[in-house]
């Protein structure tokens, strides 16, 4: 058995300039799709996650298991092998849902990528294979999520660089709080697409405020500057506002985030409309102080991961079993 986990991925910055060509700066966090790979006795390949049980087939790819799939098809059609007799079973950690803004289906890519390569004996550059397949699924996608979870640790994305930040970002806590997506990525992709056409200038002059906050979020990195981190990541926050991508929910969350003496700053991680709110705390919340940020937010429906570390590794093929 082939066992491998690839970590899930927040954005500090640069969402939806990045597409534009600006920089970007992502995180990998000690949150991971772990990826499970065993010979069957038959020839079916069966697809696992949670109460989820699916066969690869060539001619279809629906669903959560699209890119298992299509990380299938690539390394068939790359390599010139049929692959059968396989299980291949997914798990993600803390109960996170596909499709909560934290990068599960880069981790997907990437962890079955690991898998499917130790098991036909092959080294490949795990993130450019895993770019291949986001984009043949999703049609469009930046190399900030898959490139980070291969990677590990800080990132720095611009244009079709990536790059990991040589940096200690042990010292960063993190919060996440989990909201239902109400909008694609793609959609909200699309809009801001349509206001640039509209507002070319005003949007430019976000996309270059947005790269400031970058610029000053790596620098406040390198420096363990806390304080800037924090007000960064929340400047962040309120031009994507200016992009209309955030939704009420969210800044509710936010300015009752900011509101705590704990939290040195917050964002939506992603696309937007819900998804992952991030917040950088400037102490170790014990469980009372935990207890009441649950009360606040217990109104709505929503889920809180505390604390969250930046993880060191990217994707990795671990020698036993979880
Ligand atoms: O919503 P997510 O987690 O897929 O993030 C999308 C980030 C964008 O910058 C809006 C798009 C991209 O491909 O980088």
């Amino acid at each position: 058995m082939i066992v491998t986990r690839a970590p899930l991925v927040l954005k500090l910055s640069g969402e939806h300039a990045v597409v534009y060509g600006y920089s970007a700066v992502a995180c990998s966090i000690d949150i991971y799709l772990w990826a499970r790979l065993r010979e069957r006795n038959d020839s079916k390949i069966i697809l696992r996650f949670r109460d989820k049980v699916e066969e690869y087939r060539r001619d279809r790819s629906q669903g959560f298991f699209r890119y298992v799939n299509e990380c299938l098809r690539l390394v068939e059609e790359l390599y010139g092998v049929r692959l059968r007799g396989l299980e291949i079973s997914l798990e993600l950690d803390k109960d996170v849902q596909p499709g909560a803004g934290l990068g599960t289906s880069a981790a997907t890519c990437t962890a079955t990528l690991a898998a499917l390569c130790r098991f036909l004996g092959i080294r490949e550059d795990i993130a450019r294979l895993a770019y291949q397949v986001e984009l043949r699924v999703q049609g469009r996608a930046s190399r900030m999520d898959t490139y980070t979870s291969t990677l590990g640790g800080v990132t720095i994305v611009r244009g079709e660089r990536v790059e990991r930040l040589d940096v200690d970002p042990s010292w960063i806590r993190l919060g996440i709080v989990l909201l239902r997506k109400l909008r694609s990525t793609r959609e909200l992709v699309r809009n801001v697409a349509q206001l640039r056409e509209r507002y070319c200038d005003l949007v430019d002059s976000i996309f270059n405020l947005i790269e400031k906050c970058t610029e000053n979020i790596i620098r406040a990195i390198k420096k363990r500057d806390l304080e800037t981190l924090g007000r960064m990541v929340t400047k962040c926050h309120w031009l994507l506002n200016m992009l209309e991508v955030v939704d009420y929910r969210s800044n509710k969350i936010i300015i009752e985030l900011l509101n705590d003496t704990n939290v040195a700053g917050a964002k939506i991680s992603g696309a937007g409309y819900g998804g992952a709110i991030l917040f950088i705390l400037r102490s170790n919340l014990d469980s009372l102080e935990l207890k009441e940020l649950e009360v606040i937010h217990s109104s709505n429906a929503f889920k809180i991961l505390c604390p969250v570390r930046i993880s060191d590794g990217g994707v990795e093929v671990l020698e036993r079993g979880y």
